[in-house]
């Protein structure tokens, strides 16, 4: 059982480690992953369902149905935050809920429900961070391109202001996409997410429409609201280690500042499009202005974290790359030391310090969330009903104190969110990998609190823990 840390803790000498007082904690999700419900009041396919569908693609044939039937029971999941002293809970919404057939008719029911959720949570003093494109693109569009097509970007600026105009009075804090990186270099890049295709300039045309797509989002969102201070966007970075510079600086760039520095308004790192093999062609799909949309200014930027990213540098310096780092020449990367998760990502804690200083600095004092960060791990419920989950409440403290050194080190970190709050379908891996801090029987759909919440719990209550030990 998970050991609270009480007042005697600090009166014994055990060092606390308290975070700033308006620090956010809570957990995430996103909709494809558990809401379940896929055709309900009105819902278009999304590529997810499609993909899903697809045999092969998806492990032992997973599909979002019922997930975690969340669309139905969202009151009582809400019910079980508050229980967890949640103080934040970041979703995402569905655009095929919203627009089944990708742009025009706006379908009241889908609204509803994230109105519903939305006045649930603030009923129990949960502030929502909604998410408007957690991956599940409507299935219509990809039908005409996709993200390969750039009016897919006008597209999504025009649902993102209907989802904000009905919701935008409640929720101030907004995410346009969640890990484009992912939607572009796997999803149309090595194909292993939806739609699954696999061509090296389809995901670079993916990548800028993309971006296109959050630039002009961030300023329909901004217009609507133009005092709201709580926009951001939402990036997967590892941090890449190597005793080779130069292998480090090439899958630093591909995997972190490619689609960061022109957030940040410093165009495509030059050294990256040059180390690629395929990259060049970009200029092919950036048009006039279209840099400046992509860096209209956000007021944070949300950080998913798992695990470091280990690079050397090949014999054959012609080798390229294969896999999300495709086309990079002279390097390769390198299996994950130590311990791993359950799903082989390796467990580093100090990794994930390094990169919150590192990327403080980089973004020149835009405040960072840590937006996603947990890992997999096969839980089992025990014959007395619990799940104590040892090795992912380990990881939850450890990276918690990971971002408390960072902050003491300089780093402008608001907020940290687990990723998941419940155990969920994991796109290709379908439901085989459980990120959840609850864990979910996806037969019954019972909820059990796993040790890693109750280890999240108190720290939320303390707003700290303690600074050494694997109890709280
Ligand atoms: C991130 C995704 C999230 C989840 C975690 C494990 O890349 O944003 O949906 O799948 O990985």
């Amino acid at each position: 059982m998970t050991e609270l840390t009480t007042d005697a803790d600090v009166e014994v000498g055990r060092e606390v480690l308290t975070f700033p007082p308006d620090f956010l904690w809570g957990a995430a999700t996103a909709a494809f992953q558990i809401e379940g419900s896929t055709t309900a009041d009105g819902r278009g396919a999304s590529i997810w369902d499609t993909f899903a569908a697809t045999p092969g693609k998806v492990l032992a044939g997973d599909t979002g149905d019922p997930a975690c039937d969340h669309y139905n029971r969202y009151q009582s999941d809400v019910d079980l935050m508050k229980s967890l002293g949640l103080a934040a809970y970041r979703f995402s919404i569905a655009w095929p809920r919203i627009q089944p057939s990708g742009s025009g008719k706006v379908e009241e029911r889908g609204l509803a429900f994230y109105d519903r959720l939305v006045d649930s949570l603030l009923e129990k003093d949960i502030q929502p961070l909604a998410t408007l494109y957690h991956w599940d693109l409507p299935q219509v569009l990809e039908d005409f391109g996709g993200w390969r097509n750039r009016d897919t970007a006008y597209r999504f600026a025009e649902y993102a202001a209907i989802v904000h105009e009905r919701l935008g009075d409640r929720v101030q804090a907004w995410t346009t996409l969640n890990e484009p990186w992912v939607s572009a270099f796997l999803g149309y890049g090595n194909g292993i997410h939806a739609p699954g295709v696999t061509d090296a300039v389809a995901s670079l045309e993916a990548a800028h429409h993309l971006l296109l797509a959050h630039g002009l989002a961030t300023q329909a969102l901004r217009a609507q609201a133009p005092e709201s201070h709580r926009l951001s966007i939402v990036l997967n970075f590892s941090t890449v280690w190597g005793d080779d510079a130069e292998a480090v600086r090439k899958v630093d760039g591909l995997q972190n500042r490619i689609l960061l520095d022109p957030v940040l308004g410093r165009g495509y790192p030059l050294d990256v499009l040059q180390d690629t093999t395929w990259l060049g062609d970009w200029t092919n799909v950036v048009r006039d202005g279209d840099m400046e949309t992509i860096a209209t200014p956000v007021d944070w930027i949300g950080v998913n974290y798992y695990n470091p990213t280990r690079v050397a540098p090949t014999a054959d310096p012609d080798f390229v790359t294969a896999g999300p780092h495709a086309g990079l020449r002279g390097v390769e990367i390198q299996p994950g030391q130590g311990e791993l998760t359950g799903f082989g990502w390796e467990q580093n804690a100090d990794a994930f310090t390094e990169l919150l200083v590192r990327l403080s600095q980089h973004v020149d004092g835009i405040p960072l969330v840590v937006t996603e960060n947990g890992s997999a791990f096969p839980d089992v419920v025990d014959p007395a009903g619990r799940v104590n989950d040892v090795q992912r409440t380990k990881y939850l403290l450890d990276h918690v104190r990971a971002v408390h050194r960072a902050i003491s080190e300089g780093a402008d970190v608001r907020g940290y969110l687990a990723w998941s709050l419940l155990d969920n379908f994991e796109w290709a891996a379908g439901y085989s990998q459980r990120f959840g801090i609850v864990h979910v029987d996806f037969e019954t759909q019972q909820r059990t609190i796993k040790e890693s919440a109750v280890a999240l719990s108190r720290i939320i209550g303390q707003n700290g823990l303690p600074a050494h030990g694997y109890t709280v």
